[in-house]
């Protein structure tokens, strides 16, 4: 038996006993046999969730690129390591071995070095999904400098926020990026966002589109004749296990989005033994995750996870709808795609398309299709197992969190029975257990209640930067000794886990976690607008839209409603990004509070989603009156 590699649901249930009774032995196991370390660690775990602190492999040394490229350039140098796939099908595709990775990630570590990043400082890197990404992302690895991903989607605010927030010294961006048949400016993105930013003392540039774009003298350079021009060696800095390896930003119910740090032992060992085990990865096999490496999912199952396999990982530069709707599956048969990794919202967009955009291509390269973002409804789900598994690849339900660094319950696919909506068992090392409201364990199978993980897993994110306090009170006081999700979720009588949602101000839209208080924020900037609350709404595609209710200063109220709506939507967008734009905006005459001020979104909530005959006891609210008026004036 092979703790590395599960096989079948005899040896899951035995590896999955083992790694709760002995934790540190099955994962001190599994890290001595499958990566390369510089210095062993003195002890696997260390961990208090009072304080909260956590540590595995304490006093380890290693580097994370050195798992993820060096190790394999002997057996496998040329092999592809990252398959490009371009925005445009007639582009041709990119095959980089680990040999070519090893070279330009050097390359681009030491170009790094020659403008003075070093060890420990923080990089920004605001990329499209071009090869240039995953060599910043690699390339920061080896020299020990934490690299800050933001989504190339986001505001020039946005930008701004994250970048001051963990004062990053440099931004790797480039002129522009391809969406579709579309052409974004970010370089000006950039340029808009760094007039708030004196942290940044150096811009790199990579070309991608060819735009005529404003370089400042002395901060920006363009990339590739620095890479030209460095040297295809770097010996690989030598990293503390605990050492952070990355920052990634994700919202919260309320404030500034929170800046998790994910550090560099725990998270390679995860990451790897997951992507291994939830996608059966075999030598030879084709990846491929559609998500950004501007999100967790992009971190951990396009670069960290494969690559720490010697895999063969696809980066896919485009859309699902760019030349048409057929795009998703045109790749799979062009590459033989044998695993691939996309979200609910993606599979109910192409769902809603002829099924002739499906048909015509040859997916029967597939073993293993996966889920990721949000619950996958029943219908996405038979649709995506009929259409694009053909009933015979199971679907990978995974359920984790930018928190949780990689997939905490999922099916093990030819192992795990699947179920659909349900995300079925904890995989080895996780814990999880159902709070009640009091705050007491519900034991036994079957049970409904928020969800929280009790034991320590190598890749839980160590701390928000610069703020521990927030990590404390966020994750680890709402119940003692246990790291709360957010989520809420339901076990059945064999113990499978079904996630039925956020339990608190996250709005899951598309798979992008917003919270509500940035929206709201950027709203109440309007010189019309007095107050606002967004909640979320069933949407068929989305899974969830925003509605907003707004109330309007005087001022306002004689101002063209269809016009406001429309600034008020460009405010979002200037300042989060389109993703966050609301769906419906309501102009009500105030917002039911309770009597210590606190708007009630619960009840808004029922409002937006139509569930008006089940709104409860509102007769203790401050201003009941107004509940009558916005119902009738729902949109
Ligand atoms: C939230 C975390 C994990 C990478 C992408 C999202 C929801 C995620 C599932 C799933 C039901 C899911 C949860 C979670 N979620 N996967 N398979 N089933 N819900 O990362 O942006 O940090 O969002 O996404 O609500 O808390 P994230």
């Amino acid at each position: 038996m092979s703790n590395y590699h599960i096989k079948n649901l005899e040896e899951y249930f035995k590896v999955y006993r083992k790694s709760i009774r002995e934790p540190e032995e099955f994962w001190e196991e599994i890290a001595e046999e499958h990566f390369v370390w510089r210095k062993r660690w003195d002890n696997v775990l260390n961990w208090d969730f009072t304080k909260p602190e956590i540590k595995w492999f304490e006093n380890a040394k290693l580097n994370i690129t050195e798992n993820c490229i060096d190790r394999h350039l002997r057996t496998k140098g040329d092999k592809t390591a990252i398959l490009f796939e371009p925005n445009d099908p007639n582009e041709p595709a990119q095959h980089i071995t680990y040999k070519r990775l090893a070279d330009q990630v050097n390359k681009m570590a030491n170009v790094l070095k020659d403008h003075g990043i070093q060890k420990g400082d923080r990089v920004c890197i605001y990329l499209p999904m071009i090869p240039e990404l995953a060599y910043a992302v690699l390339a920061c690895a080896r020299i020990g400098a934490i690299h800050s991903v933001v989504f190339a989607g986001f505001s020039s605010t946005a930008l701004a926020t994250r970048i001051q927030d963990s004062d990053c010294k440099m931004v790797i961006t480039s002129d522009g990026s391809y969406r579709g048949s579309k052409s974004i400016d970010l370089k000006g993105i950039v340029d808009e966002a760094l007039k708030s930013c004196e942290s940044v003392k150096s811009v790199l540039v990579a070309k991608r589109i060819n735009s005529d774009i404003q370089m400042m003298d002395g901060r920006d350079k363009w990339l590739k004749p620095l890479m030209e021009a460095a040297s295809g060696e770097c010996e690989p800095e030598i990293m503390d296990a605990e050492d952070p390896l990355f920052i990634l930003y994700t919202s919260g119910s309320t404030g500034m989005p929170k800046g998790m740090v994910h550090t560099t032992a725990g998270y390679m060992v995860y990451t790897a033994y997951t992507f291994k085990n939830v996608f059966q990865y075999r030598e030879g096999d084709v990846y491929w995750c559609t998500a950004d490496i501007g999100w967790i999912t992009g971190h951990s199952y396009i670069v960290y996870g494969p690559l720490a396999n010697g895999a063969t990982t696809i980066l896919f530069e485009g859309v699902p709808s760019y030349p048409d709707h057929g795009r998703f599956w045109e790749v799979i048969q062009k590459h033989k795609v044998t695993q691939f990794y996309t979200a609910p919202t993606a599979i109910r967009a192409l769902a809603k398309e002829d099924i002739s955009y499906v048909e015509k291509y040859d997916l029967s390269s597939l073993k293993v299709i996966g889920s990721v973002g949000e619950p996958i409804n029943e219908e996405a789900w038979h649709w995506y197992d009929d259409n694009v598994g053909k009933k015979k690849c199971p679907i990978v339900d995974t359920w984790w969190q930018t928190e949780t660094g990689g997939m905490l319950i999922s099916p093990i696919p030819y192992v795990t029975p699947t179920i659909p909506t349900f995300a079925t068992l904890p995989l080895p090392g996780v814990q999880p257990v159902l709070m009640d409201e009091n705050g007491q364990e519900i034991k036994g199978n079957l049970a409904e209640g928020r969800l929280c993980i009790k034991f320590p897993w190598p890749s839980i994110a160590r701390t928000i930067w610069g703020n521990h306090d927030r990590y404390k009170e966020t994750y680890f006081s709402a119940y003692k000794n246990h790291y709360f999700t957010g989520d809420g979720a339901r076990r059945d009588a064999t113990g499978y886990y079904r996630i039925t949602g956020r339990v608190d101000d996250v709005i899951i839209v598309s798979g992008h976690n917003l919270g509500t208080a940035p929206i709201e924020d950027a709203i109440n900037e309007h010189n019309a607008v007095a107050e606002s609350a967004i909640v979320g709404f069933p949407h068929d595609i989305k899974g969830n839209a925003l509605y907003g209710f707004i109330t309007l200063k005087e001022s306002g109220e004689t101002r063209n409603h269809d016009n406001l709506r429309k600034e008020i939507n460009q405010l979002i967008t200037e300042q989060i990004g389109p993703i966050a734009k609301l769906d419906k905006i309501q102009f009500t005459v105030g917002l039911p509070k309770t009597r210590s001020g606190k708007i009630m979104r619960r009840i808004l909530r029922k409002i937006a989603c139509n569930e008006m005959d089940s709104m409860g006891d509102i007769s203790t609210l401050l201003n009941p009156e107004v509940v009558e008026q916005i119902k009738n004036e729902r949109l």
